[in-house]
């Protein structure tokens, strides 16, 4: 039977009035209902977690977070645990986005916090993705690092609920004709799944969801989603307004 598809959003800082984000959740509880067939999830920043996860408890949309902290010991200022995002009712968590690579995160640091979602029971969503394509397929190579000093000798079951999320960073955060086309993202999801099946167990490997984010918008997710081969998207700037995010949901149907 074919897998349900997954759409994540990551609202980033797009919304920054805490009722408009409640409105959004409000329609997004009455509108996700017919939504038969396709997951989703959530992101909000932090501090709008709590109220997310109250609106949305009754709805199929899980509600997780866009980032966690590397450390399993608390004297770390302004940071918050995968144990702490439990609580407050995430189930997901967002790991390595490029944009928090661009401001210091290393491997070691992705790794970390790929540890600290399986112990506190959050499915990662495990960002990678080149900065830039070269001529000679150098983006191939940059892809199996990233996946492989995030993956490497993990233990078996720490990784059971990994999604990916291939994120080229030259695609992200512009509009619908400057993302991936599908035939290129098609040969990157098969060098992605044949990469993971190095890497994990086999049969945990054909498990693992691969998404698409990078300026995904309802122009273009319906042609990405049939033609590529990918489970779903991770959505930036779309995931912010709802009738794009709808529309997104239901290209993914
Ligand atoms: P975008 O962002 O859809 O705005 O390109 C995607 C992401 O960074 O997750």
């Amino acid at each position: 039977m074919a897998k349900k598809r997954l759409v994540v959003g990551n609202w980033k800082m797009y919304m920054d009035d805490p009722r408009e984000a409640r409105e959004f959740f409000l329609g997004l509880r009455k509108r996700a209902r017919g939504m038969s067939g396709i997951e989703v999830w959530l992101a909000p920043p932090y501090v709008l977690i709590p109220e997310a996860v109250e609106v949305l408890e009754s709805s199929p949309v899980e509600v997780g977070a866009q980032a966690l902290s590397s450390h399993a010991d608390a004297p770390h200022t302004g940071e918050v645990s995968g144990t702490m995002l439990k609580w407050a009712g995430a189930s997901f968590v967002i790991v390595g986005h490029s944009e928090r690579r661009a401001s210091g995160e290393g491997e070691a640091s992705v790794r970390e916090q790929l540890l600290r979602a399986a112990e506190a029971g959050l499915a990662p969503v495990l960002c990678i993705g080149e900065r830039e394509r070269g001529a000679e397929g150098e983006h191939f190579s940059d892809i199996e690092d990233q996946l492989s000093s995030a993956l490497k000798n993990s233990a078996k079951g720490a990784m059971k609920k990994l999604v990916v999320a291939y994120e080229p960073v030259w695609a992200i955060g512009k509009r619908a004709e400057d993302a991936m086309k599908p035939q290129d993202l098609q040969q990157m999801v098969i060098f992605i799944k044949k990469t993971l099946a190095e890497l994990l167990d086999r049969k945990m490997a054909l498990k693992v969801p691969i998404l698409y984010g990078g300026s995904v918008e309802p122009a273009n997710a319906s042609e990405l989603v049939k033609e590529s081969g990918v489970s779903g998207f991770l959505v930036g700037h779309a995931s912010a307004d709802l009738e794009q995010f709808l529309a997104i949901l239901q290209a993914c149907k």
